[in-house]
This record gives C-alpha cells, sequence and structure tokens, in this order.
C-alpha cells in the first residue's frame, strides 16, 4: 500500500513538492493538502485534482469564493502516515508542536526551520542513510542544499576538504513574492559574518570547515554562489570536472553556448519545456572551475531556489519508511522527475 501524504502549505514548495508526489504513485499517495487562504493557488490545486484542506475557522472564506474544501487540517491528518511541512520559515515548529506530533505523525520539514526540529538534517547524496527510519527530517535550505551536493561529489570521490569559502548572491525574493525586496540596493544578508549557510551545512557535514557570507540583491530567478574549496591534496581541473560530471543532481554549464548567466539558464529551461522553469539541478559554469596552487578550487554556481530541494523531499519520504537505499531513490526520483546530470552514469 502506498504511503498516504498529507502536505502543509501550497507556496512555493508545497506545490512542487505536490507536484512530485503525485509522479510516484506506485509509492505515495497524495491525499491531501492545508492551505489557509482561498486564492488562485488554492483554486488550482482543486483544478488539478488535489484535495483541499484548511482550518475550520477558515472553511466560510472557501466557501465565499467557491473554492471547494475536502475537509479541516486534523481530518487530513487523521488519514495520513506523513506530513510535508512546506509552510513559512518557523511556522513548521509551531505546527509539529500543534499537530503532528500530538497525532504521532512523522513529519518532514523545510530550510526554514531551525535543525532542532527534526532529528536529521537532510541531504540525499550526503548523508541519506542518517535519516533511514527518522520521524522527523528536516530537508536542508535550496542554498544548503546546493552546498551540500557539491562538497558531497568531492567528498564522495575520497577527497579530503581542509576548507570551503562560499560567497552568495542571494535573490531578494521568489517571483511570486510582489512585496519583498530589495529593490535598488545590495543587502548584506546577513550583515554579520558568517552567513546562517555555513553552520546550516555543518548540520549535515559536521567535520566540514566553512565560512559562507552572502549580500541579497534584486533578483528573483536564482541564487549564485561563488565557492573557494582548498584539498588536502592536489588536484587538476579535469578531475573536478570528472567527479561533477559523475555526481548526480549536479549540471555542468557549458562554456560558449550563452549559457553564461542566469537568465539565460532560465530561458534555457523555459525553451526545453521545463514545467515552471525549474531547474532541480546544480548549475556549475564549467568555465568557472579554476585550480590555483595544486589544491585551491574555484567555481561559480546557479542554484534554482524554487526547485532544488524538490528531489531531496521525495528522497527524503523514501528514507523514513526504509523504502530504498540511497542510490535506488535517488536514481529513482531523477529519472521520474527528469533530472539531467552531465551525461556520466554515477558509480560510488
Ligand atoms: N522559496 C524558496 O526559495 C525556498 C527554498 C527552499 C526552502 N524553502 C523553505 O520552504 C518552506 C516554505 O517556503 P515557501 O517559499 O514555499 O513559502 P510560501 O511560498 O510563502 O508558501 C507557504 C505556504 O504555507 C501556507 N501556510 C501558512 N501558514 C500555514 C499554516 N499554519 N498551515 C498550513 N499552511 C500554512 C501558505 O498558505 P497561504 O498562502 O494560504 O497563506 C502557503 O501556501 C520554508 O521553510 C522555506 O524556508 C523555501
Amino acid at each position: 500500500m502506498p504511503v498516504r501524504v498529507g502536505i502543509f502549505g501550497y507556496g512555493t514548495i508545497g506545490k512542487r513538492v505536490a507536484d512530485a508526489v503525485l509522479k510516484f504513485s506506485d509509492e505515495f499517495e497524495l491525499v491531501g493538502v492545508v492551505k489557509p487562504t482561498p486564492d488562485y493557488e488554492a483554486e488550482i490545486a482543486v483544478s488539478k485534482g488535489i484535495k483541499v484542506y484548511t482550518y475550520s475557522d477558515k472553511l466560510k472564506d472557501f466557501e465565499k469564493l467557491g473554492i471547494p474544501v475536502a475537509g479541516t487540517a486534523e481530518e487530513l491528518l487523521d488519514k495520513v502516515d506523513v506530513v510535508i511541512d512546506a509552510t513559512p520559515g518557523k511556522v513548521g515548529k509551531e505546527m509539529k508542536e500543534k499537530y503532528y506530533a500530538p497525532r504521532g505523525k512523522p513529519a518532514i520539514f523545510q530550510g526554514g526551520e531551525k535543525a532542532d526540529v527534526a532529528d536529521v538534517s537532510f541531504n540525499a547524496l550526503a548523508n541519506y542513510d542518517r535519516a533511514v527510519g527518522a520521524k522527523y527530517i528536516r530537508v536542508v535550505s535550496c542554498n544548503t542544499t546546493g552546498i551540500c551536493r557539491l562538497l558531497a561529489s568531492f567528498l564522495l570521490h575520497g577527497l579530503k576538504i581542509r576548507k570551503v569559502r562560499v560567497y552568495l548572491v542571494r535573490r531578494g525574493a521568489d517571483p511570486k513574492e510582489h512585496k519583498r525586496g530589495p529593490i535598488n540596493d545590495v543587502v548584506p544578508d546577513p550583515v554579520t559574518v558568517p552567513s546562517h549557510h555555513g553552520p546550516d551545512v555543518k548540520t549535515v557535514i559536521p567535520e566540514i570547515n566553512i565560512v559562507t557570507m552572502a549580500v541579497a540583491v534584486p533578483v528573483t530567478l536564482m541564487h549564485l554562489h561563488m565557492v573557494n574549496i582548498e584539498f588536502e591534496t592536489n588536484v587538476t581541473r579535469e578531475d573536478i570536472i570528472r567527479m561533477l560530471e559523475e555526481t548526480p543532481r549536479i549540471m555542468l554549464v557549458p562554456t560558449g553556448k550563452r549559457m553564461d548567466s542566469i537568465a539565460q539558464l532560465i530561458e534555457w529551461a523555459r525553451d526545453i519545456g521545463r514545467y515552471r522553469n525549474d531547474i532541480m539541478e546544480n548549475c556549475i559554469f564549467e568555465g568557472s572551475i579554476t585550480v590555483v596552487d595544486g589544491n585551491d578550487v574555484y567555481l561559480s554556481m546557479a542554484i534554482h531556489q524554487e526547485s532544488i530541494v524538490i528531489p531531496e523531499n521525495i528522497d527524503a519520504l523514501r528514507a523514513m519508511f526504509k523504502l530504498a537505499d540511497k542510490w535506488t531513490s535517488i536514481e529513482k526520483t531523477d529519472k521520474v522527475l527528469g533530472l539531467i546530470t552531465s551525461g556520466k552514469k554515477y558509480k560510488f
């Protein structure tokens, strides 16, 4: 019998996770989603055949707009084996205390929650096995997911990392967030060092020596990371490219084909017919990969914040219910969701 899934929150992440869960109907059944506000997003969910639930004090609001509701949040909880929480940052912790834990429901949280909301902070490539059988899992944020995948690529290939420095240019808002900025600014975000991303990577890869700094800019398309990794031993540019090519969920963006910016990457995603122009892979600009002094590696990578964590949510479900081992899970997720890597089959 498929694992019955309920999703709390149907925004940027929740709606993408819902669409992804529907693609794995042999393993998971999407019982419904919870949304407090009746709006076009709720209406689209209904039009896709997704059952929408809400809180009892919101039922009337839905009724007024003629958006059908399948029941209350509590009723959804009674029908599911697991919750995927995609509510705004920090709300998930409240939801856990008020709704999920009292009913004994396991839950998968997102990166806007603090690490202590869950038993394990998760990235499939870096620490799938730690999440096997866990009751509460936190899929780390978009930026942390991107950094963890990159570092996991080198660690899985047996390289020893001395230190990592990442400078993040963060998108100011998601495309739909019409009230957020900055509009005309570059904002140290945060002004203090490190930004939360480095410590967050350590919740997944504890031994790593990493410092991150971030600024937010007036862009909604993707984040851009400028990465510097110092290895214990010498590597060549060709070694780095080969390792990245062999790693799932990492895409090398060729130089010379006018795919040298995040706008061009998003246009590429549109042109090849990616739904919502989602890019679930880390996009590493091949031309940026440079080795200095034998062991000091530099590269730039773009991260599509709206979609990069979707594969990890599917893998987290499988790990929680012990449905597959790490590589079987990653391979199936990527095949069904249509991710591409640089084409070489990985073998670790
Ligand atoms: N967007 C990103 O770039 C990104 C990337 C990776 C991870 N994350 C993380 O993913 C999580 C969700 O972020 P998001 O960007 O998807 O947020 P979002 O677009 O603002 O969506 C949040 C959703 O949660 C719903 N919601 C609010 N309070 C709720 C409650 N008490 N119960 C049930 N649903 C509730 C909202 O419904 P209404 O619209 O009806 O109010 C909305 O559908 C956060 O932890 C965030 O940090 C976000």
